[in-house]
């Protein structure tokens, strides 16, 4: 394991071990010379800053990025003065990358002032050539562009970039590979995503995440387990496993293992009291996932369900491979099975070919299900996908109209389903101080609500019991219970 290494031992005038983790500890190794030739230099520690544009998935790629510049020996800087900046980038629709280039153009007139900074780009634009090919033409003060695929390789990458001077650009179209037993260091010390699988091979039309992280590839369920149990020695009590789409888990393993059955095996871990996971596709899951979350003492009762049309045209038009009847079907069955679950979900408006009517059989859907929440996205065109060459986009003015619509029923819904938890006690992860007032701590629920209530700062990171006294639209106020006080309703 990487933390019992010395890194003093590693001999640095011998060769770099050919492969696996072994080369990966020798570059870090290299690099912690590199970046403390470099302080001294200066006169001071070198710092830097890791910045996640994406989803869940990214985060955690983020934290293995930051246990691999803190084993190198930078220290964490508050925002972008910093001499290692990385952007680890997201492409899921168009807004993300102008974020990217926003950023890239602030960054560039630090650089000018501080010309020993070094500025990385990772994650998923970076897979697409035509992102790399305008890096390399307009934005040739970045000094490493790496991609999804090789991320295992950062601390090569990285001791590669320290010693030149010139741009090192590393993008693989693809992998097998998993590297386990890397580095990585988490945001909060309670809670951690953890990876049960990387990749998509489900081909939504409008969707370009399988483009930019290639197939479906499962992680063993034994080092999932270990990985768990070492995140319980080290404190941690909530997990969420990750995957774009956790219900097809463990089918392309050797020896197949079901979703359903890797959540008993971690609700067996002990020291772990919460688990979630996330994304479910709706169709995959199946009713022994239902069964084990329903008879879990772990498992929080939220279930995210990606919806993101109602109109069964459509949704064959996206290749998601579910019917309207279906969708409802299943969400119903949910809430029958476990009545106190919170469903969530995401959806799209302004898919190409998307009518009036179209849309109105969404909100049906929505009207229906009665979501605790949803994310709701205007259509966003990304080259290469099916979706992008199909005829018929849908008018801006046309698709904003219904965004807003959408939008207004989405928000009822929530703030009624918010509401039903009113007086109610119920468990909370104790997260954090709040930021605007700092007599008062912020702990998420099992249904992914948050409540604030005064409380000492000394208890984030427990799980305690809190009344819910009164409901702030998509948030409660409340109270801590002591220990031991009397629930008449606990739910997890
Ligand atoms: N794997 C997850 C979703 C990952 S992307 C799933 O299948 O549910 C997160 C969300 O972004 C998607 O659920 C979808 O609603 C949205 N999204 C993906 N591509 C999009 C696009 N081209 N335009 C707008 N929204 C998109
Ligand atoms: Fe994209 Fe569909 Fe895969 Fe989700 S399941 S990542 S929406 S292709
Ligand atoms: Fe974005 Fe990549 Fe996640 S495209 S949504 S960061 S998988």
């Amino acid at each position: 394991m990487y933390n019992e290494i010395d890194w003093e031992q590693i001999d640095l005038t011998a060769k770099a071990p050919l492969e696996g983790p072994k080369r990966q500890y020798y570059f870090m190794a290299r690099c912690r010379e590199l970046v403390r030739k470099e302080a001294e230099s200066l006169g001071r520690p070198l710092t830097f800053f890791v910045t996640t544009f994406g989803c869940q998935m990214n985060a955690r790629d983020s934290e293995k990025l930051t246990g691999i510049l803190l084993e190198a020996g930078y220290l964490p800087a508050e925002n972008e003065d910093a001499d290692f900046v990385i952007y680890n980038t997201c492409t899921v629709r168009e807004n993300a990358n102008l974020k990217v280039y926003g950023h890239l153009g602030l960054l560039k007139h630090k650089k000018k002032s501080k010309p020993h900074m070094r500025i990385a780009l990772c994650g998923c634009m970076m897979q697409e050539p035509l992102v790399v090919e305008k890096l390399k033409n307009s934005y040739q003060f970045v000094d490493l562009i790496f991609g999804t695929h090789n991320i295992f390789q950062f601390a090569e990458l990285l001791a590669r970039t320290l010693e030149s001077r010139k741009t090192v650009i590393d993008v693989w179209e693809g992998t097998q590979e998993i590297m386990e037993d890397l580095p990585v260091e988490r945001k909060y010390p309670f809670k951690s995503g953890v990876n049960i699988m990387f990749g998509c091979n489900n081909f939504c039309s409008y969707c370009i995440v399988p483009y930019v992280r290639g197939r479906e590839r499962s992680r063993k369920p034994e080092d999932i387990l270990q990985e768990i149990k070492t995140l319980a020695n080290d404190g941690v009590s909530e997990i969420m496993l990750l995957g774009q789409n956790v219900n097809s888990y463990g089918k392309t393993l050797k020896e197949p293992v079901s979703f359903a059955e890797l959540l008993r095996q971690v609700e067996q871990i002990e020291g772990i009291a919460r688990i979630r996971f996330m994304t479910s596709h709706p169709k995959d899951l199946s009713d022994e996932l239902i069964e084990v979350m329903k008879e879990s003492k772990k498992i929080c009762r939220h279930l995210h369900l990606p919806l993101q049309s109602g109109s069964t045209r459509i949704l064959q038009a996206m290749n998601r491979r579910y019917t309207k009847e279906q969708y409802l079907e299943l969400a119903e069955k949910i809430r029958r099975e476990i009545p106190d679950i919170s469903l969530t979900t995401d959806i799209i408006v302004g898919f190409p070919g998307e009518t009036e009517e179209d849309f109105l059989e969404t909100l049906d859907v929505v009207r229906r299900v009665r979501y605790d929440n949803a994310y709701t996205f205007i259509y966003s065109k990304r080259t290469g996908t099916p979706a992008a060459s199909m005829e018929q986009q849908v008018p801006e003015d046309v698709v904003k109209f219904r965004f807003d619509r959408l939008l207004m029923l989405v928000q009822e819904h929530a703030r009624r389903q918010t509401a039903r938890f009113a007086g109610t006690v119920q468990e909370v992860l104790i997260e954090e101080v709040n930021k605007h007032d700092s007599s008062l701590l912020t702990g998420r629920m099992g249904s992914n609500l948050l409540v604030h209530f005064p409380g000492d700062a000394s208890l984030v990171g427990s799980i305690r019991s809190v009344q819910l006294l009164e409901c702030r639209g998509f948030y409660y106020m409340g109270r801590l219970l002591q220990a031991g006080a009397s629930v008449f309703h606990v739910s997890k």
